[in-house]
């Protein structure tokens, strides 16, 4: 099992294991907007892969203040083995290598239930009105 940079070669499986895991996605999740984002923080985007098959995935960002967890996800037939929390701690390494103090993350509301895994990991839940805008 191993980390590595998500490649553009990856957006099928990608979106796939996304769809499977349950997560929403929005119109920047096309090949054209995961290729913009890869021009930031590549490495801080990246696939767990086992034996050539990628069965995690986070895409983390650095705004140069604030780090963001964005679309984690382990593949349903392999959540619960610790995996989640492997991504995270590779990813917290890595923000923290670039001089990053905080991770900031949003939860849908009716995905609600992972609360309890970031707070297993130390997060904690900031009283905040999300304010949003598509240009
Ligand atoms: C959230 C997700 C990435 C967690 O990955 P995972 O590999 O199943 O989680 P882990 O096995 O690493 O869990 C780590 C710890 O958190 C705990 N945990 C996991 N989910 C939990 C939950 N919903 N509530 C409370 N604790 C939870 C585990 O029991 C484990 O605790 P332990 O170390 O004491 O045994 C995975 O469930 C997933 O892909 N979910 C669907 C997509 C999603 O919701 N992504 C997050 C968007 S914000």
């Amino acid at each position: 099992m191993k980390f590595r940079q998500f490649t553009v070669s990856d957006f099928n499986s990608v979106i796939d294991l996304w769809q499977r895991a349950g997560l929403i996605l929005s119109r920047s999740d096309t090949l054209e907007g995961i290729k913009e984002k890869l021009k930031r923080d590549s490495e801080l985007f990246f696939v767990l892969e086992e034996n050539g098959t990628i069965i995690g995935v986070v895409m983390g960002s650095y705004d140069g203040r604030r780090g963001w967890i964005n679309h984690l996800a382990v593949d349903p037939e392999h959540q619960g083995n610790n995996l989640g929390q492997k991504i995270i701690s590779e990813l917290e390494i890595r923000l923290k290598k670039i001089g990053c103090e905080k991770l900031n993350l949003l939860i849908e509301m009716d995905n609600k239930q992972v609360k309890g895994f970031y707070e297993n990991l130390g997060y904690k839940q900031d009283e905040l009105l999300f304010m949003e805008k598509w240009i």
